[in-house]
């Protein structure tokens, strides 16, 4: 994505000329700067925050400080990749506060989109935000801030066909893309190929316009919990113990720090001693 190109023109060109997207979630600085080197095309504050770097059970049991204090972060480190903040659960009950709080997203964090799970006023949610100027992604199938059962969404036909109409209406919304959560692959295509804007799938197979995977399931550094979709290319987990274990040792061993890292004082020589 070139510097200045709005993310919804981005999104929007690449599914119009068959690009996937990609997209990571992060939530941290330094993770961030890594996504901004490679060509991984966004980057999502996602409410995930919960489990992946908070330890907690569930993304319910963030808030908007938590989401906030992150995201600032990810853009700080994310120059090039366009950063969407993933708005918390009980943030968006309202349009009047969906529109305070999107906008904390965006001029206080510096995100450039919000994404928002779906619910019933979700259309009109998204279509206020939208029209005060600011990127909204839809996030459908799945939605880990009210699933009862987190199982496969969309498996009978009135399911979806549900989620075939959430999609096309936070299409006519005016959402720039749509995350789709945990869909059968032939849902998602069905949705990808009847909808104008980019389809982001997690758990939705091979047909949507992009894909997105948390960055820490991606690199394997989080192994509380596995989903299926999760396809891990790097063992990083594995790494970072054996980089432990050898700082430990060799600090055991009087091996750590060596001259290379330590400081020393120069001695002093008074001048009119000096033979120089
Ligand atoms: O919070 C998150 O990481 C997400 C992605 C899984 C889409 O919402």
């Amino acid at each position: 994505m070139s510097d200045k190109e709005k993310i919804a023109d981005f999104a929007a060109r690449a599914k119009r000329e068959g690009r996937k997207i990609t997209m990571v979630a992060a939530y941290d600085y330094a993770m961030a700067r890594l996504i901004d080197r490679s060509h991984v095309d966004m980057v999502l504050v996602g409410d995930s925050l919960a489990n992946v770097m908070l330890g907690l059970d569930s993304t319910v049991q963030v808030g908007m400080e938590e989401m906030i204090h992150h995201a600032k972060a990810v853009c700080r480190g994310a120059e090039r990749a366009p950063v969407i903040g993933d708005m918390p659960l009980g943030s968006y009950v309202t349009d009047v506060l969906a529109l305070e709080n999107a906008r904390r997203f965006i001029e206080e964090a510096g995100c450039d989109a919000v994404k928002l799970e779906w619910f019933d006023d979700c259309p009109a949610v998204a279509a206020k935000l939208i029209a005060d100027g600011i990127s909204v992604m839809g996030h459908i199938g799945l939605t880990p801030q009210t699933a009862e059962r987190f199982v496969v969404q969309g498996k009978d036909a009135a399911s979806a066909q549900a989620i075939r109409d959430q999609a096309a209406q936070l299409s006519r919304s005016g959402c720039f893309a749509l995350v789709l959560e945990c869909v059968p692959a032939e849902l998602a295509r069905t949705i990808s190929r009847e909808i104008p804007i980019a389809t982001i799938g997690i758990g939705a197979g091979v047909h949507c316009d992009g894909q997105v995977l948390v960055a820490h399931d991606l690199l394997g550094l989080y192994d509380r919990f596995r989903p299926k979709f999760v396809k891990r290319y790097a063992a990083l987990n594995e790494e970072v113990v054996k980089a432990l274990d050898a700082y430990a040792r060799e600090v055991a061993a009087g091996e750590f720090p060596g001259p290379q890292h330590s400081y020393t004082v120069e001695p002093k020589v008074p001048k009119d001693q000096s033979t120089e």
